[in-house]
């Protein structure tokens, strides 16, 4: 799942690799390529001027004392086209997966590298691992004939997230229910410093998306849904991570380049798809972008200096903005006046239209799109770039400009004049996930948790004002001690993950931190209340996920079986004990979830979003002086399938915009103030007539049920569910749409005959709306072992957690299986 893994080539291998190539390309000239289309390129052999070649005359560039424009014109005046299209390029470091070598920089001059999502250095995922990774980059950049710097890029996103031990900040749908610009400034400040402090000049945030839609699995990287909201944090964020236009400290060695992205729409496509389409005509949509502000973040990005704009993978009407030229430069460029670099999604330019590679590229560069984040095809990238300047359906005017762009943001951040590693950074090393910083992190927790719902526990106070007077308090809930849970994606990894990932402290160890030390915090996995407890702690919520994969149906955007069940488990023990035991529900989510059935016997609850490391922050505010100061940052509807209905009807709303108790129960905002109202009944769900009913079909699946549905099958025995002969990496050509009534954690029993002794079988499981990219797919493994004959099953067992709801499972034996037989898939609820 990771975009990035892989591991780096030995060095002395890459060299006579890169050496080979060279000299094919010397004897070829010009070679053709075929890409996937089977259409034909042309490919270039770049072969740039040695030093020897051309004088370089570095006296103006390299004169810090002349304007800017003068230094990017005598630099550019010497400049060959193939050193210009290289500045426009943006590689991975992960040379084994295709990325740029460190000799490959100081060969062509490319312009940028980056680290994508959970792309580390090969030595190790320290700071210091990365500030030699990124200062070698950085020296052969200077190394290569013109001795440009290289701009290094990464996605710090809530803190310098890749890095093992960083401060990680709550996500920013935790910041904007803080509304506090300056605190999201000085957490600009602070990641730029932690960014810079691994030689890194630029990051791929601040995400300016105001979205509609719950569905979406990239919520949680925006501020909110509101786009006053969005645009005043946003500003604030790039004032922190650039400095403040116009003063000293803009741009300086302690502050990074900012990218406002991802221009522009990702926040309404249709069902919240992650890179789908905005389903408006080009006039419907800039009617939005105009008259309804959605443009206005990006106005005002562009007002306080951003360098940098990333454009979205979304398409508006069926055209992806990557190769939109009405909106890159004629909204962005010419009318806001936007004058950075404009640069594209990883591997966006593969998804615009084109019968060729090299058609693409041509599509994106002359919609505008100045550097071309092209992790792993740079190369092909360079070359359809000058062949399209060959064949002139790319005009050099639009190469220079791109150019100029980039060169002005590498001068105007004081590039040419950095001393890599120099003092500056040896400082802020030593500062990297420093308590100073972490104490900021901490901060934004407090200042981020809302508080939803907050009864009386007696005459004289609330829950809330109860809770620290508690001696023994109960914790519980899959989120409770789970630094990786409270961290969510983009953190060490692309997608996140559970467990002790990094430094940092649970929501549970700043709860046992907080309480004073006659009071006793009992932590039980299971839910079940002990006599004598005087109050519980549910700390429930959504699991780590990222970009598409973070998408969910209407339906499963809810608890998950585990956290279910553990508040089941809270609420009959209680009732058994018969006491008034009060519940407290924190939900630690990207996004609002159905909690309809909870919320009614939850005597609190409270949002904690994705906080990040410095879980004390739940406990100071809990048990400390600190009272809630966060409000809603969207509108939270009853269930996921009141999504649509939110906006228009209330009665689809469980709680509203800007809704935020204090711990006496008052309201925060005026327009806070509500109660709750009755809960709707849960609308039926529809289920198509090619779905099994899971519980209808005695929760197995086998041969006769797809037969009976005519599921297709191409390699088939009947009998089986599948029969494959030869199996590499191919899918089983089986797949079925199952309904699963009930949410519950699941054994998946596998009848499973095979010859072969390596092979896993993959199970992928997603739900219909999600689309049908099997990077978004679920994946669990069933190893196999050699069976005696294709008759002699044996079974093999997975768990997974399944959430009422619809799922299309299929197959794939990953690593050249043989005669692989399943028979059939019992699903036993646990
Ligand atoms: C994401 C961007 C990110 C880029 C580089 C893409 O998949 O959409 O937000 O900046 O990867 O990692």
């Amino acid at each position: 799942m990771n975009k990035n893994m892989s591991k780096t080539l030995e060095p002395c291998i890459w060299a006579i690799w890169t050496m080979l190539s060279v000299l094919i390309m010397m004897f070829a000239g010009c070679a053709h390529s075929t890409d996937s289309n089977g259409f034909t390129d042309i490919e270039v052999s770049v072969t740039p001027k040695s030093e020897d070649d051309i004088t370089v005359d570095k006296s103006i560039y390299m004169d810090p004392a002349r304007s800017t424009k003068e230094r990017v014109d005598a630099l550019m005046a010497q400049m060959t086209l193939e050193e210009k299209v290289a500045q426009m390029l943006q590689a991975e470091q992960n040379v084994s997966k295709g990325g740029a070598s460190i000799s490959d920089v100081t060969k062509y001059g490319i312009g940028s590298i980056l680290n994508g999502g959970g792309s580390a250095p090969a030595s190790g995922n320290t700071a210091k691992d990365w500030e030699k990774l990124v200062n070698a980059y950085k020296q052969a950049a200077l190394d290569s004939r013109l001795g440009i710097p290289l701009l290094y890029g990464v996605d710090a996103v809530h803190g310098h997230n890749n890095v093992l031990d960083a401060t990680v900040f709550p996500h920013n749908i935790g910041l904007g229910a803080t509304q506090d610009t300056d605190l999201v400034t000085r957490i600009g400040q602070i990641v730029a410093q932690e960014v810079r402090a691994t030689g890194i000049n630029w990051t791929f945030a601040p995400t300016m998306g105001n979205p509609q839609n719950e569905r979406w699995g990239r919520y949680y990287e925006c501020f909110g849904e509101n786009i006053d909201l969005v645009t005043k944090m946003s500003q604030a964020y790039i004032k922190g991570l650039q400095g403040v236009l116009g003063s000293d400290d803009y741009l300086s060695s302690l502050h990074v380049a900012a990218t406002a992205k991802h221009y522009i729409g990702e926040g309404y496509t249709k069902d919240g798809i992650n890179q789908g389409n905005v389903d408006m005509t080009s006039e419907e949509f800039y009617t939005l972008l105009e008259d309804n502000g959605v443009l206005e973040p990006y106005k005002k990005a562009v007002e306080a200096g951003v360098q940098a704009v990333m454009i979205s993978y979304n398409s508006v009407d069926g055209l992806k903005c990557h190769e939109n030229y009405q909106l890159i430069t004629n909204i962005l460029k010419n009318e806001l006046g936007f004058k950075g670099i404009v640069i594209s999604d990883f591997d966006g330019i593969d998804q615009v239209q084109g019968n060729t590679y090299k058609d693409k590229v041509v599509n994106c560069v002359n919609a505008g799109i100045d550097m071309c984040m092209e992790p792993f095809d740079w190369k092909k990238c360079m070359n359809a770039i000058i062949a399209g300047v060959n064949d002139k359906s790319i005009s050099m005017d639009r190469i220079n400009d791109a150019v100029e762009r980039i060169l002005t943001v590498k001068f105007e951040m004081g590039l040419f004049e950095e001393k890599i590693g120099g003092e500056n950074e040896c400082k802020l090393l030593d500062d990297f996930g420093s308590n100073e910083h972490r104490e900021v992190a901490r901060q934004a927790v407090c200042e981020s948790l809302v508080l939803l719902k907050n009864d009386k526990y007696n005459n004289d106070m609330t829950v809330m004002e109860y809770l620290p007077e508690c001696k023994k308090i109960m914790v519980t809930g899959s989120n409770a001690d789970d630094i990786g849970n409270q961290c969510g994606g983009w953190t060490i990894s692309w997608q996140g993950s559970s467990g002790d990932i990094t430094t940092g402290t649970t929501i549970l160890e700043g709860i046992e931190a907080a309480v004073g030390d006659d009071v006793t915090v009992k932590y039980n996995e299971d839910g079940i209340v002990e006599d004598g407890t005087q109050a519980v702690i549910v700390v429930a919520g959504e699991k780590p996920y990222a970009e598409g994969n973070g998408d969910r149906a209407e339906t499963a955007l809810r608890l998950g079986a585990d956290d279910q069940t553990v508040l089941n488990n809270v609420y009959n023990s209680i009732d058994k004990l018969n006491k008034k035991i009060p519940v407290i529900l924190i939900l630690v989510s990207g996004r609002p979830l159905t909690i309809a059935d909870y919320v009614g016997d939850c005597d609190a609850v409270i949002e904690a979003w994705l906080p990040g490391t410095e879980g004390e922050g739940v406990a100071d505010v809990l048990f400390g002086d600190y009272d809630f100061t966060g409000t809603l940052p969207v509108t939270w509807p009853w269930y996921g399938q009141y999504i649509d209905e939110k906006f228009t009807d209330d009665s689809a709303v469980l709680f509203k915009p800007g809704t935020g108790l204090k711990k006496d129960g008052s309201s925060i905002l005026k327009e806070g103030t509500q109660t709750i109202g009755d809960k709707p009944k849960e609308p039926e769900f529809e289920l198509n007539a090619d779905v099994i009913d899971i519980a209808a079909s005695n929760y197995v699946l086998e041969a006769e049920l797809y037969n009976d549905n005519s599921y297709e099958v191409s390699t088939g025995k009947s009998g089986d569910i599948t029969y494959v002969s030869d199996w590499s990496t191919q899918w089983a050509n089986t797949k079925w749409n199952v309904y699963i009534p009930k949410t519950g954690s699941y054994e998946l029993q596998f009848l499973i005959a095979s010859l072969n002794t390596t092979s896993d079988i993959k199970l992928y499981y997603q739900t219909p709306e999600i689309g049908n990219d099997d990077g978004n797919a679920i994946i669990k493994a069933v190893p196999i072992k050699k069976t005696e004959n294709l008759d002699d099953y044996q079974i093999f067992s997975i768990k997974v957690d399944l959430t009422e709801g619809q799922y299309e499972f299929k197959f794939m034996a990953t690593r050249g299986g043989k005669s692989i037989r399943l028979d059939k898939i019992r699903f036993i609820l646990k």
